[in-house]
């Protein structure tokens, strides 16, 4: 009888990466860390495993109670697999608090877990970027990270016809639910839960659920009214709320650095997560069919507190994850060709010749810095052919019996398809 064979497939919502993938993974997550680190972010990370109570305390009741992947380890601790990032740098910035120097530019760009339902951008594993300021509670941080969102779309090409920054704050967004709708805290948090699923819902149950909160017709129509405004007119109806001057300081810097083309304020951004305090905004990629945020991130003034006491380190960040990124260079054309560009070589091989005369070959290539293998598999030289062509290699080196007794070399330049005979020593020069 056969035993049953294992599957092939990862788990659900999870992706294998072979070589091609890996390779434009490395290529985008490159260009992001080469243009962060030009920005003077520093790079730090922290381990996959935390305890489950960091992100009830804080990440919210979606996160932690339907979206984390949790167990308990053999000595009953309860542990969470990490579902988003800012908890840990939140805890790494906590721990050595005394010693690190403020305000802080750092980024990481973990893998994470959530259990949710896999669909278009969204999956159970993603990596994403993690970008965030500590220690800097005025405007200028928001900007900055604002500013270095734009500047990473910006590094692949991308233009304001692709992508906006979706921005609103929310102390304004609580004031003005507050003055609309006479709520407390609590009930303007309940509010802002259900606008956050405005777009997830059918507009009667979103009516109803504003109306199971003391909300009338009128008070509904003022809020859909907050949707079509522009900042000064949505900040003039709160002009005493410290998140209304923040978002008109915000815009303008924005305008004076001509990156208002790149962003709008929206009313209908919230973020699901708990923590955020001030400035909170989105990146949405323009195409109809990517629908998920691609970066989504604000300023939480308050989690470092949660580890020490009488603190007031404040954040500000964003995370951005890479399945969003793929859809939208992929949409929007913006992937070079990756695969055969510069030089890479393959060393062929014939069984007259000692195999050590090749390995000398490769040994010169690499000293000089060239991409280069030999070919170590038992074919003949059509189908090394066939390998070099499917291996995006650019050159191969051949050398027979009677170019080794000459001290020559043949090099075939599969891109233009032009041979070449060269001394053997002269082998590095040719690709000088
Ligand atoms: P978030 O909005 O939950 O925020 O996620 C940020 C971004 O990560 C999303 O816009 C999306 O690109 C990507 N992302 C999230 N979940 C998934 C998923 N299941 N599959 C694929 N991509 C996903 C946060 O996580 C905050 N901690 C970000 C932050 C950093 N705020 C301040 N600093």
């Amino acid at each position: 009888m056969c035993a049953q064979l294992l599957s092939t497939h990862p788990y659900k919502g999870t992706r294998d990466f072979y070589p091609a993938d890996m390779k434009l993974r490395n290529w985008f997550f490159g260009k992001i860390r080469a243009a962060l680190e030009l920005a003077s972010f520093e790079e730090y990370n922290g381990p996959m495993l935390e305890s489950l109570e960091m992100y009830i305390a804080k990440s919210g009741e979606e996160i932690a109670n339907e979206q984390t992947y949790n167990f308990s380890d053999k000595a009953g601790r309860r542990l969470a697999v990490r579902p988003e990032m800012t908890p840990t740098v939140a805890r790494l910035v906590a721990a050595k608090i005394n010693e690190l120097n403020f305000p802080l530019k750092w980024f990481s760009i973990p893998n994470l877990y959530r259990y949710e339902a896999p669909q278009r951008g969204r999956l159970r594993e993603h990596w994403q970027v993690n970008v965030d300021i500590f220690g800097c509670d005025t405007y200028e941080a928001d900007l900055e990270v604002i500013s270095t969102a734009i500047t990473l779309l910006r590094a692949f090409d991308a233009d304001s016809s692709m992508f906006k920054v979706h921005i609103n704050n929310r102390r304004f967004f609580n004031d003005v639910i507050a003055s609309i709708a006479g709520t407390d805290a609590e009930g303007s948090r309940r509010v802002s839960k259900v606008i956050d699923r405005k777009n997830k819902v059918p507009r009667e149950v979103y009516e109803k659920d504003l109306v199971a909160l003391g909300l009338d017709g009128e008070k509904i129509a003022k809020i859909d009214a907050l949707y079509q405004m522009g900042v000064e007119e949505a900040a003039a109806l709160c002009p005493e709320s410290r998140g209304a001057q923040e978002l008109l300081d915000l815009f303008e810097a924005l305008r004076e650095l001509s990156l208002d083309e790149y962003c709008v304020f929206d009313f209908g951004i919230i973020r699901g997560l708990d923590y955020y305090t001030g400035t909170v905004f989105e990146v949405l990629d323009e195409a109809p069919e990517n629908n998920r945020a691609m970066f989504g991130g604000g300023r939480y003034d308050n989690l470092v507190g949660l580890f020490v006491k009488n603190t007031n380190v404040s954040g500000v960040g964003f995370g951005f994850g890479d399945v969003t990124l793929e859809n939208f260079l992929v949409t929007h054309n913006l992937i070079p060709d990756i695969y055969s560009e510069g030089v890479k070589v393959l060393v062929t091989k014939f069984d007259d010749v000692p195999y050590t005369e090749y390995t000398k070959l490769v040994t010169k290539l690499r000293e000089a810095n060239i991409q280069s293998s030999i070919y170590i598999g038992s074919k003949k030289f059509g189908k090394q052919i066939d390998y070099a062509v499917k291996g995006n290699y650019s050159h191969m080196v051949i050398m027979g019996s009677s170019e080794f007794n000459e001290g020559k070399l043949k090099i075939k330049d599969l891109r233009s398809r032009e041979e070449t005979t060269v001394d053997a020593e002269k082998l590095t020069d040719y690709f000088a």
